[in-house]
């Protein structure tokens, strides 16, 4: 009754952190690419620049309540050392994928999950023919996976829209957005024929709510754009899922959802109804996706506050016939709320921050705050299974660490024992409640900037990467403490723990 012997083991990871390269190969800007670097305490900006040449940077990443551009601004890159981009180098795998895929295979990946930067293939997003040299690029990377045996998961789409397409449409706001995302889609599926079979149409889709900017490329992003941007999306993901279906039979094609249980800190009925809106909000996303229709709290919603549908005759029936094949999630840590409380938050876990979210007295948390719950991947895949009885894949799930080298290596056995409660408590699910489950992906298996913080020294990998917060170092790689357990963990397919 344990694992499945197709059961994918490996890691995670996305251009926009891992790749670097980014004037390299014809690419084009991404919106990742003008947003700088920060911390736990100071916010990720975007960089910006007005006709009259006035420049500045306003927070509109993960963690900012802000949603706008000043009027008049264009994000773009800035000449001025104020201002630093930790993905224009990130972690070089551009120049270091063989090894990277070498050192994961002896680890014993049979599974490695990329996002493949659309504006490496399109520069501006909406070009009429495709730049050669990106298709190149990432056909010699999931060529080197075939080579071992290693099952590539392609995201379409990790949180960098091309920067042109933000600037000049907002994003995912706008339609044309969404059909570029097709022939992007479309080219992608050709280029890639018999090398990858499994894609996911948006990393984190439900994340547009909490970082619009981040998610879908939106730099004005009001109630009605946000609405938009998740249309837009649900849209070119159901046209992907029509075009695999007809024209690439074999291909399995996945939603992403940024998925944290929120539990209601106390028995006040009053939290279990925060509770349940709170997971409504990203339900919501896997709804369309998985059965594919709005779900009747959200119409509610949107009718209270006057947001429209912008669907064109057509769409709702595409998005009903062309749902995704499978779920995948990330899931990192749980939230608790309590309308009891005010003031100290918990810190945001991935998926941003909830309304009236505390602290949960039973659990500790990193250095960012991010509460470490060892019953968090059962509590997520009980409820996802319970709602689509569909096929479901752990995309993402780490801890984040400020490792220190000792010894020329890390010793992170605060690492391993994340890893081994959070795969236990996935075994239980699969054992022990029947939950079928494809595989488990653990996320920036490789050191790389994180995506809330833009630093390096938030470190996630079991392959330790020799950079700094500044992209300084000599980027040699080497070997964690918990590259070791995984691997014995991967060897004994889960048994060993
Ligand atoms: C997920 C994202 O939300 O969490 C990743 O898909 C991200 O891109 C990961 O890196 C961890 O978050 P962070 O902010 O610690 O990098």
């Amino acid at each position: 009754m344990g694992f499945s012997n197709t059961f994918f083991w490996g890691g995670a990871t996305a251009a926009n952190q891992y790749e670097g390269g980014v004037f390299e190969g014809g690419a084009g800007l991404s919106t990742a690419d003008v947003m700088t670097n920060g911390s736990h305490t100071v916010r990720r900006r975007v960089t910006w620049k007005k006709e009259n040449g006035e420049t500045g940077a306003t927070p509109l990443c993960f963690g900012s309540a802000e949603r706008h551009l000043p009027e008049g601004a264009v994000p773009c890159l800035l000449e001025d050392d104020a201002y630093y981009y930790p993905s224009h180098v990130a972690s070089d795998f551009y120049h270091h994928y063989k090894e990277d895929i070498r050192l994961c295979a002896e680890e014993g990946f049979n599974c490695l999950r990329f996002s493949v930067k659309w504006s490496r293939l399109f520069p501006n997003g909406d070009d009429e023919t495709v730049n050669e040299d990106g298709i190149r690029f990432y056909q010699d990377v999931f060529r080197e996976c075939r080579k071992y045996d290693i099952e590539p998961v392609v995201t379409l789409l990790h949180y960098e829209t091309p920067l042109s397409l933000s600037a000049r449409y907002n994003g995912f706001d706008s339609r044309h957005t969404a059909m570029a995302y097709v022939k992007y889609a479309k080219t992608c599926f050709k280029a890639f024929d018999g090398l990858v079979r499994y894609y996911l149409t948006f990393n984190e889709i439900n994340c547009i709510d909490a970082a619009p900017y981040v998610t879908a490329g939106l730099i004005n992003a009001d109630p009605q754009n946000i609405a938009n941007a998740a249309f837009h999306q649900f849209l070119a993901s159901a046209l992907t899922v029509k075009e695999a279906h007809e024209n690439y039979p074999d291909l399995k094609i996945g939603m992403m959802l940024a998925y944290g249980p929120v539990y209601a800190k106390t028995a006040d009925p009053q939290d279990q109804v925060i509770a349940q809106q709170e997971m409504n909000k990203t339900l919501f996303y896997s709804d369309v996706q998985m059965r594919g229709y709005y779900p009747r709290f959200k119409l509610a919603e949107y009718e209270r506050e006057g947001i429209v549908i912008p669907a064109q005759e057509g769409d709702l029936e595409t998005i009903r016939k062309y749902p995704c094949d499978f779920l995948s999630f990330s899931v990192y840590s749980s939230h608790a709320v309590t309308v009891h409380e005010e003031g100290e938050q918990a810190g945001e876990g991935n998926g941003g921050t909830k309304a009236h979210m505390v602290k949960n007295p039973y659990l500790n948390t990193n250095a960012w705050g991010w509460a470490i719950d060892p019953q968090c991947l059962r509590v997520t895949l009980n409820t996802l299974y319970d709602r689509y009885q569909c096929d479901l894949f752990c995309v993402e799930n780490g801890i984040g660490w400020n490792d220190v080298v000792e010894d020329e290596t890390v010793h992170d056995t605060y690492r391993v024992d994340y890893m081994k409660a959070n795969i236990q408590s996935m075994k239980d699910a699969v054992e022990l409640d029947g939950i079928p489950l494809m595989g488990y992906l653990y996320w920036g298996c490789v050191d790389m900037v994180s995506n809330g913080e833009g630093e390096m020294a938030k470190r996630y990998g079991q392959i330790y990467v020799d950079a700094d917060n500044y992209g300084k170092g000599t980027f040699q790689r080497s070997l964690k403490d918990s590259y070791h357990w995984y691997k014995q963990c991967i060897q004994s397919n889960g048994e060993v723990l």
